[in-house]
């Protein structure tokens, strides 16, 4: 049986970076509503989200240092330029909210001074920023206000994924899903 050819794929660390990311993401929402919820492990749900939002902006930084020294790869020649400009868009504005959420998070809580331990294991620096309450409540606007820009983001990006994987049928999928075969 012939092995269907591969496309271009993202190097091993865009694709760690990527998937790491965007899992941790998701959690985050999942992590806040719970800890929303009346309950013994509040404390454990909020101190998983703020440890989970520090490690996306460290993250975040890692891949941003990453991608400028190795570009994306192109898509495919018959992409309309109208998707390429919406895609290039999505995810700039993709790594804007991925720095902002945990930004306004953490100086929220260091305007507060109330600190988190990092997965429990040492008490995560706050940064050196008063303001108290003050600042910490326009910090927490702008958190609830720019989380609303990401689920449309990953509204987007998740549609835009599949019409290239079922519409176009051009392999982009799979050049960030490396078990996926390539369809050409
Ligand atoms: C089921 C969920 C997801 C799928 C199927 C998916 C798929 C993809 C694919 C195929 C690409 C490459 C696009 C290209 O080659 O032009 C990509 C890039 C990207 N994805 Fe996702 N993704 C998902 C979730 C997420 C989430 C939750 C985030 C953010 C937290 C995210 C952030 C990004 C960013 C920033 C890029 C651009 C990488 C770059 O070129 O700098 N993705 N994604
Ligand atoms: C990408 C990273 C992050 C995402 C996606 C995220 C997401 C969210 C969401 C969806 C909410 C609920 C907002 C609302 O109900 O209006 C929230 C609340 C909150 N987040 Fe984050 N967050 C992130 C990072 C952080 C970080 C790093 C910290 C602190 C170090 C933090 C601390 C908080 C606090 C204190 C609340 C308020 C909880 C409450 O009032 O019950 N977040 N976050």
């Amino acid at each position: 049986m012939a092995v269907a050819e591969r496309g271009p794929r993202y190097s091993t660390v865009s694709l760690i970076l990527h998937w790491v990311i965007a899992v941790l993401a998701v959690a985050q929402i999942l992590l806040i509503s719970a800890s929303d919820q009346e309950g013994p492990n509040q404390g454990l749900w909020m101190m998983l989200h703020k440890s989970g939002g520090v490690t996306i902006l460290i993250l975040t930084l890692v891949r941003i240092g990453w991608r400028l020294k190795h570009p994306a790869i192109p898509l495919p020649a018959t992409t309309p330029r109208w998707q390429r400009l919406a895609a290039r868009t999505t995810h700039v504005l993709f790594y804007a909210v991925l720095l902002i959420m945990p930004l306004t998070g953490w100086i929220a809580g260091s305007a507060a001074g109330r600190g988190f331990e990092y997965y429990g294991l040492f008490d995560f620096p706050l940064l050196p920023i008063g303001g108290g309450r003050e600042t910490a409540g326009l910090m927490m606007d702008i958190h609830g206000a720019v989380v609303k820009g990401l689920y449309v983001l990953i509204a987007l990006h998740v549609l835009g994924a599949l019409k290239h994987q079922f519409v176009n049928r051009d392999g982009v999928l799979a050049r960030m899903i490396p078990f996926l075969p390539a369809r050409r």
